[in-house]
């Protein structure tokens, strides 16, 4: 995949802005403020239909503006082109379109424009709290399985019905109807099964994928990662666990007023040298762990979709050392278009990115503006 061009209208501090991109590596360039992270939050939005820093399309508009417009030209492997267009007409209006047809949720583009964003915000990915990493999985995996993203979708809204009930029972005695709380857990406990089934599946998959990116970053030392439900899955069959399970924690539930078990509490950890990462990595170990995470991330999404992924790489080097940039940056060339931003080009030379030749071009996100 890679994008050809974009048009951004009242999108952040864009008035109105277009520009075409190389194939390869293109070099966001421009002092602090200039509007190169705007660059890459721009191309993820017509991706994703979201950015990776807000969901709140008010934040992405102008100030003093009500919406925004995005335009995007990807190329798939096969050189076909897909135009995609977002527009934010106000809080509660986005409209979004592939090759002028208008879609009818964000199922039908999650997958089709895959990007791998590596950006200031991704530490949390490695140092926040275990939702941080659920979301992150289950990004990854949507894309590659629409039963599993259906399958979520699902599972959210029954879980908001669910702690509902069991919300206003804590709250304000309301008392609970039991069979409708049996049957949301029944179908709470085919669901769980299903995402479970998938995750095993997934990480499994991805882990060795991780594991291989991270040993070409870091021999001397080991990482592993676990996923870990709160439903035991040694024995018998899945789905009459999950119920059992629900049964088990009603109570406990009525008690907290929310669901205490399921796969919106599933955990994935990862260990550095055995030791948990999240509380006894340094700086630069997580940052290696990172960026192999992300690695990880381009090949499961290339493996499973058959497309190589665009990478948004935003602020790549810092906490890097330069042997370790230089085998990022040898490692992404092939093949892959790039996006990286850079305040000073010379260190981007210091950090092992041959700044000429026909595969690069710089683009300076303070002169973008039609406007000046
Ligand atoms: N909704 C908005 N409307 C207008 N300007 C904005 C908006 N959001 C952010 N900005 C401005 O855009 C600039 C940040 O752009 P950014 O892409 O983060 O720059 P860079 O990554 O080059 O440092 C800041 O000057 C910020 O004040
Ligand atoms: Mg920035």
């Amino acid at each position: 995949m890679l994008i050809k061009s974009l048009t951004m209208i009242d999108f952040r501090k864009y008035e109105l802005a277009s520009m075409d991109f190389g194939a390869f590596t293109n070099i966001l360039h421009g002092e602090n403020g200039a509007g190169k992270t705007t660059i890459l939050e721009a191309i993820h939005s017509l991706a994703y239909t979201r950015s990776f820093k807000t969901r709140l399309d008010a934040d992405l508009s102008r100030h003093g503006q009500v919406g925004y417009q995005l335009k995007g030209v990807f190329t798939d492997h096969q050189e076909n082109d897909h135009e995609v267009r977002l527009k934010v007409e106000s809080a509660r209006k986005k409209l979004v379109s592939v090759n002028s047809k208008n879609l009818t949720s964000r199922a039908q583009i999650i997958g089709r424009f895959p990007l791998v964003s590596l950006t200031p915000e991704d530490s949390e990915l490695t140092f926040g709290s275990p939702e941080i990493r659920r979301l992150f999985f289950n990004k990854l995996l949507s894309q590659v399985d629409a039963v599993y993203l259906e399958n979520l979708q699902t599972y959210a809204r029954i879980l908001k019905q669910r702690n509902a009930l069991l919300h206003s029972y804590a709250n304000d005695g309301t008392p609970i109807d039991r069979i409708q709380m049996s049957t949301l857990d029944d179908q709470r406990a085919k669901i769980s099964a299903q995402l479970h089934e998938a995750r095993s599946k997934h990480i499994a998959e991805f882990k060795k994928l991780l594991f291989a990116a991270y040993a070409e970053l870091e021999d001397e030392k080991s990482l592993k990662m676990a996923f870990i439900s709160n439903v035991r899955s040694t024995a018998g069959e899945l789905e009459g666990l999950y119920r059992n399970a629900y049964q088990d924690s009603l109570a406990e539930d009525m008690r907290k007023g929310t669901t205490t078990r399921g796969p919106h509490r599933d955990l994935f950890t990862f260990y550095l040298n055995t030791k948990d990462l999240r509380k006894f990595g340094s700086q630069g170990e997580h940052k290696l762990v990172l960026v192999a995470i992300k690695f990880a991330e381009g090949r499961f999404l290339e493996t499973f979709l058959g497309e190589p992924p665009v990478f948004l790489l935003d602020d790549l080097f810092a906490e890097l050392d330069v042997k370790r940039s230089t085998m990022i940056v040898e490692s992404l060339k092939g093949g892959h278009q790039i996006f990286i931003t850079a305040t000073d080009l010379a260190d981007l030379r210091h950090h092992g990115l041959e700044l000429e030749g026909d595969t690069l071009q710089i683009i300076d996100a303070g002169k973008m503006q039609a406007n000046g």
